[in-house]
């Protein structure tokens, strides 16, 4: 089998950039080794940037997420049992974000790749990426229990933290920068109205909560747990109990429980593999870099990291030069440190540290009175938080 760009994964990343590509008339395969209800039923991200709603739209992907997406034009912080509501549009010059989740964003991309664009195999997994550093590079897959191999000019590496693109890198070449969490987010869905219309961040003493949603009536609830902590500790009433006490403020705004229909542990941490190209394959997203949830910041990068290489190749077809290709690392690594500063600086602004001292949380709550007092200080939250501009 042979094609330009051999893809691995079909995240949000491989799938949009083999939309991009097929839209700028290059063909590429994509390799996914889950089957397709997997991926479009795996529950993660639930933010996207104003640039990742421009991207998709600008992809002909933008439909249904126009129709059912809910754009938020403001957050809530919620510490010391106040409120206080960052207004994004005035605090960036009109820019917003929009919930609508990554299972749709994939649905949709799925099936616009399956109607209109090159092959994508389910259950093709990725075993090898070689010869990465010649022009010929290569991916060994396994498709319906036989072994193949894909021919490409190109290969980029969408297949997330656990995927194999990363290892065809040499070590002698790899650095790599990482941070451990002492805790995790537990998150729930489950079929209750939003409490609140906007997302809520609240800082509590006894840890992190966020309020999120999924559509107007499916709520999206995370706490802070500690690191190693297994779903099923946790019973519904103890989550729903843990989740008012930390999200009561002083005006009286109550939370209103119902079923939970699903229940997991993420682990936070802080990752980037530098570079994030070898040879001919080029890394994107979760392959490439990781980042605590805090602040939504993982499926947005991934979609910066494939514009960024589709603008790349695309240059290279037209005018046959291949600079922008070769600073694609160094170009997206540029947005990925400020994505990683952003979404560090978030999650210590807003955990319960378990080795916090009085000092610690002194210092935290007078980082969150600073956003309160200082437009100045608003403004470069509201301006991370609706996301770094693609170079
Ligand atoms: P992935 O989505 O991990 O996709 C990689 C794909 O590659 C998978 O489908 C996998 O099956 C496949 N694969 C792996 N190995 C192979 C192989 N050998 N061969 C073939 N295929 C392979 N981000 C946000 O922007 N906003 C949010 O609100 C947000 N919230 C989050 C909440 C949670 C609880 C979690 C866990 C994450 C959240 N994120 C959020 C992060 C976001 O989900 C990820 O950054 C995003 O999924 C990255 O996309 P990706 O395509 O790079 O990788
Ligand atoms: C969601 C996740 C986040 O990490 C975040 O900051 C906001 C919302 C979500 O899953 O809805």
């Amino acid at each position: 089998m042979r094609t330009t760009v051999g893809i691995i994964g079909a995240g949000p990343a491989g799938l949009l950039l083999a939309r991009l590509l097929h839209r700028a008339g290059i063909d590429s395969v994509v390799l996914e080794s889950r089957d397709r209800a997997y991926v479009e039923h795996r529950q993660r991200a639930g933010i996207l940037e104003q640039g990742t709603v421009d991207v998709l739209r600008a992809a002909g992907a933008g439909e249904r997420m126009d129709r059912e997406g809910l754009p938020h034009d403001g957050i809530e912080l919620r510490f010391a049992r106040r409120r206080h509501r960052l207004d994004l549009p005035a605090l960036t010059g009109g820019r917003s974000v929009m919930v609508y989740a990554q299972t749709e964003v994939c649905k949709d991309l799925i099936a616009l790749q399956l109607k209109e664009g090159g092959p994508l195999l389910f259950e093709g997994e990725a075993l090898a990426v070689e010869d990465a550093a010649t022009e010929r590079p290569r991916i060994r897959f396994r498709h319906e229990g036989r072994e193949d191999v894909l021919e490409c000019a190109y290969v980029v590496g969408c297949d997330g933290f656990w995927g194999v693109s990363r290892k065809a890198v040499p070590s002698g070449l790899s650095r790599v920068f990482e941070r451990m969490y002492p805790f995790s987010w537990l998150g729930i869905l489950a079929d209750v109205a939003p409490s609140h219309d906007e997302l809520v961040y609240a800082r509590h003493e006894r840890g992190f909560a966020l309020l999120s949603m999924r559509s107007p009536s499916v709520s999206r609830l995370y706490l802070q747990v500690p690191a190693g902590t297994d779903a099923g500790e946790w019973s519904d009433d103890e989550i729903w109990a843990e989740l008012e006490r930390r999200f009561e403020t002083a005006d009286g705004w109550t939370l209103t429980r119902g079923p939970i229909t699903s229940k997991s542990v993420t682990p936070m941490r802080s990752y980037v593999h530098e570079p994030m190209r070898h040879g001919r394959l080029f890394l994107a997203g979760d392959a490439a870099h990781i980042v605590p949830p805090t602040g939504a910041k993982g499926l947005n990068l991934a979609v910066g990291d494939v514009v960024t290489f589709a603008r790349a190749l695309a240059h290279r077809w037209e005018t046959g030069g291949s600079e922008r290709l070769d600073a694609y690392s160094e170009t997206c690594l540029r947005r990925v440190w400020q994505a990683e500063r952003f979404s560090y600086e978030m999650t210590s602004l807003l955990h319960r540290a378990p080795d916090a001292t009085p000092f610690d949380e002194r210092i935290q709550l007078a980082r969150l009175a600073r956003l309160t007092a200082s437009r100045a200080a608003e403004t470069d939250l509201a301006d991370g938080y609706t996301g770094f501009p693609l170079e």
